[in-house]
């Protein structure tokens, strides 16, 4: 499991480099410019409450790893950066320390670095409710994430495949846990009818992780030489299919996958997300630029997500949904087979 851990931080960087440039349904989501609409950037806020979770930044750095030597550096970098740009974090799955903790430190470090910053655990949907709970003891964390992962698992040899077990194992770590629980997806998306599901399971927030971005069908395929699933890459619904799909499933959204500069953000923001998450972007500063260079980035995104705030004059993350959109071509596409307007 530990080798797997520095296989998808190697991998995952790869995929971010050939991806840059590339097109995404993202680029289907138009801010119509209105000439006399802006604002004052000065006037912008950044803070954004979600589900009742007070967050400085509507930009978040979404979980990915830890465990090991090295993934537990990267740890380090990011969180570092996340406690000088006031972003909140979230850790990779922590089975690795629950199942032997001489690895806690390589997560621990997230909250040492960024002590009075909001953290957030993350575990597996096929995880005890006690577990849950040691998971976010381990980090002293604000709110833990419960991923979802079906088709990765189909695709690792040594994958989980009892995904009927997920649902009632969810309701059972909503009821034992004390902090907001927030099921996320990594990369493959949640439909509407899976966060209606969801909200009847007890959980507090749904972040739609979808494709676009890191795509763990493709890194999985990756890891070994015989690449049975290679054709299933892309599987999955768009970030902002996601959106519009489960825009009134009942619960708050949390957009990420395929997040690749601040106007994303915005877009994201636009279509009804409380804020967003960024993974392999922020990865490939940590481990290209380090430190510095991170709290530069992260810096800057915060900036500009200001200031394209202020260009749709919004005064705030949450104030973005009223911003003017069009949906365009595939995504529009999609949204008028779903019979969303
Ligand atoms: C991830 N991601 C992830 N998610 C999760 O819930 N638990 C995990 O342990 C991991 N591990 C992990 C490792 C690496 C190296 C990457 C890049 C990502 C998924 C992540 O949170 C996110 O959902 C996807 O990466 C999509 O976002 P990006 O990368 O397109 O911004």
């Amino acid at each position: 499991m530990a080798e797997r851990k520095d296989d998808h931080v190697r991998i995952a960087l790869e995929h971010e480099r050939d991806r840059r440039g590339r097109p995404s349904d993202l680029d289907d989501v138009e801010l119509v410019h209105h000439a006399l609409d802006g604002i004052d950037p000065a006037r912008v806020t950044l803070d954004i409450d979600v589900a009742g979770m007070a967050w400085r930044s509507p930009v978040y750095v979404n979980g990915m790893t830890g465990g090991t030597a090295h993934t537990g550096d990267v740890n380090r970098t990011l969180a570092i950066a996340a406690r000088e740009s006031d972003l909140p974090i979230a850790s990779g799955s922590v089975s690795i320390a629950l199942d032997d903790p001489s690895r806690a430190p390589y997560f621990r470090v997230l909250r040492d670095e960024h002590p009075h910053g909001f953290v957030l655990a993350n575990v597996g949907a096929d995880r005890s409710a006690d577990d849950a709970r040691r998971a976010v003891a381990l980090l002293d964390a604000d709110a833990l994430q419960v991923h979802l992962n079906a088709a990765q698992e189909l695709v690792m040899p040594e994958g989980s495949t009892r995904f009927d077990t997920w649902a009632p194992s969810i309701a059972a770590i909503c009821e034992a846990v004390d902090v907001p629980v927030i099921v996320k997806e990594v990369g493959a998306g949640l439909s509407g009818r899976t966060v209606a599901r969801l909200r009847d399971l007890g959980v507090d927030v749904a972040d739609v992780g979808g494709t676009g971005g890191t795509d763990f069908v493709r890194v999985e395929n990756d890891r070994r030489a015989a690449r049975d699933f290679a054709y299933l890459g892309g599987w999955g619904l768009s970030t902002p299919a996601c959106l519009l799909d489960a825009q009134d499933a009942g619960l708050p959204l949390l957009a990420s996958g395929g997040i690749r500069h601040p106007l994303d953000v915005v877009r994201a923001l636009a279509l009804g997300a409380r804020a967003v998450g960024v993974a392999s972007r922020f990865l490939a500063v940590a481990v290209e630029g380090g430190e510095q260079a991170l709290v530069d980035e992260m810096r800057l995104w915060r900036d500009h997500v200001r200031a394209i705030l202020a260009l749709v004059g919004a005064a705030s993350p949450a104030d973005a949904v009223h911003a003017d959109v069009l949906v365009r071509g595939r995504l529009r596409e999609l949204a008028e087979l779903r019979g969303i307007d």
